[in-house]
């Protein structure tokens, strides 16, 4: 979907919101764009470089091909291609597959069958060097030793250059007031591309994806091309090359069968993007991130909070969203940052934190992760949540209520509370939710 880019004084900001909300009435995410001055869905944060924007948008928008370095094995061709409901950068339809098993009670990634994440997709036939005729992977389903299979589907970007200011403390400090009851963890991890606020090696709240695994939205980029494209890209840190995105993905197989036509389907055919190599390998103490990550990063960073729609329960659901716990997690804290020469205030509805979502937990983690850690969730930020189609990280339902009623361990004081809401309690809610 295109849409004109539109200037926005900060002083309209709180108006235009309001005069944009007024088009969702009737569910068309595009009726908001007709109305002037306002932020809709997609646009950029006021402040941003118009051209550069469009650039660094349509990069995100590109479809790669095989000589762009797409493959051996990938899950699409662009980031919009999932990133897209309702606008460019929104969230998805597409469900990514993960997937491990348990080895004395801990979790196991079966890295060496290309675990947890499966890319569905190979480019078939392809020569790394004159003369070497390979064949990428093509994944066996389920992978060998698999038990354990989870969904995920695209969450939207919307927002995330400001998620990415709240500081770290901020967040810690969040989940130190919470009642032990619902407490969550906060996940720190380490800065791999000097971009934006981050320099390499700090170590900050990672606050980005269903499980919360980067605090960097570069970071998070370089992660995408390398696993939902299969675009490795090196990149430069004070002269020093960072080739942590750099190794191909191996096809879900058996580590056994790793080797097709005498190739071996993790093969590195050549660094995709070896932007550290064409730049003298850093030379004179280069910092610069690989431009199609830096493009991707710049729009992610540079995209408006998605705007608040009318509440048709006059403020009460908002009582009863506080009154059934939901803002233990999804607190009601208005952020504000400093971003583009100007204060932005925003309320994503989420403390970054992850949380023991019990049953609900999709079961996936990390090496050696236990499985009461495997079953932490990011609470969900709840801002665009009407233009999102299926919810919860498996995206089993689009119904709000169904979603609720799933919340279990830390969560299930919260879904027995909705539970036994009155009808009308439970309906001011929903129409409040669907103000979001
Ligand atoms: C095959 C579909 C697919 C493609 C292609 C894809 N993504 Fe995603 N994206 C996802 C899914 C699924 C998630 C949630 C992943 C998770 O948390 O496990 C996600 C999450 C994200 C997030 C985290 C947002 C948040 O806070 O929840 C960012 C940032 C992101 N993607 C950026 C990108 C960029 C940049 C590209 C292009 C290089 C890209 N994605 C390509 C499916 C995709
Ligand atoms: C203990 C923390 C916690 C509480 C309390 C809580 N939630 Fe959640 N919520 C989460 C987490 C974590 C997720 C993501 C779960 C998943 O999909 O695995 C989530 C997901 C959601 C979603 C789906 C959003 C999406 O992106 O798919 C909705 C809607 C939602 N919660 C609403 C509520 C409402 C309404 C309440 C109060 C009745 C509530 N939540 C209470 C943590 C919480």
């Amino acid at each position: 979907m295109k849409r004109q880019l539109r200037w926005v004084s900060l002083v309209s900001l709180g108006a235009a919101v309001a005069i944009g909300a007024v088009g969702c009435l009737g569910g068309e995410a595009e009726e908001t764009s007709t109305s002037i001055g306002a932020v809709s869905f997609g646009d950029a944060l006021p402040g941003t470089n118009a051209a550069q924007f469009a650039a660094a948008k349509a990069n995100f928008e590109a479809t790669e091909t095989q000589q762009d370095g797409l493959g051996p094995i990938f899950n699409e061709r662009s980031c919009s291609a999932c990133h897209s409901v309702g606008a460019t950068g929104g969230a998805g339809q597409n469900i990514e597959r993960r997937y491990g098993t348990l080895t004395n009670g801990l979790f196991n990634s079966l890295a060496n069958t290309g675990g947890s994440l499966r890319q569905l997709f190979g480019i078939g036939g392809y020569n790394p060097s004159p003369g070497v005729n390979c064949q990428s992977g093509t994944a066996a389903n389920p992978a060998p030793g698999a038990t354990i299979f989870a969904g995920r589907v695209t969450t939207p970007t919307l927002g995330a250059g400001l998620v990415e200011l709240i500081p770290d403390s901020t967040i810690t400090g969040i989940a130190a007031a919470q009642p032990a009851s619902i407490r969550g963890v906060a996940n720190f991890d380490t800065i791999h591309l000097t971009d934006g606020p981050f320099v390499r090696g700090q170590s900050h709240v990672a606050r980005f994806g269903w499980k919360a695994v980067h605090a960097s939205v570069t970071d998070f980029a370089a992660d995408a091309y390398l696993n939902e494209m299969g675009i490795t890209t090196t990149s430069c840190a004070g002269g020093t090359v960072v080739s942590d995105f750099a190794t191909e993905n191996r096809a879900n197989r058996a580590p056994t069968n790793a080797v097709i036509n005498g190739c071996p389907d993790d093969l590195v055919p050549g660094t995709d993007d070896n932007f550290a190599a064409e730049h003298n390998n850093c030379a004179g103490g280069l910092t610069a991130v690989q431009d199609d990550v830096a493009n991707f990063a710049f729009f992610m960073r540079n995209t408006a909070a998605p705007p608040r729609g009318i509440d048709n329960s006059n403020g009460r659901g908002l009582t009863e969203f506080n009154r059934e716990g939901c803002n233990g997690c999804h607190v009601t804290t208005t952020f504000t940052v400093h971003i583009n020469g100007q204060n932005v205030s925003f309320q994503p509805f989420s403390d970054f934190l992850t949380h023991d979502m019990g049953s609900l937990g999709d079961g996936i983690g990390n090496d050696n992760d236990s499985v009461a850690t495997t079953r932490r969730m990011r609470t969900s930020p709840l801002w665009g949540l009407r233009f999102r189609n299926g919810i919860l990280h498996d995206a089993r339902t689009s119904d709000r209520g169904t979603a609720i009623r799933a919340h279990a361990g830390q969560g299930a004081a919260a879904a027995s509370a909705f539970g036994s809401a009155t009808g009308a309690q439970q309906n001011d809610l929903l129409l409040f939710l669907s103000s979001l």
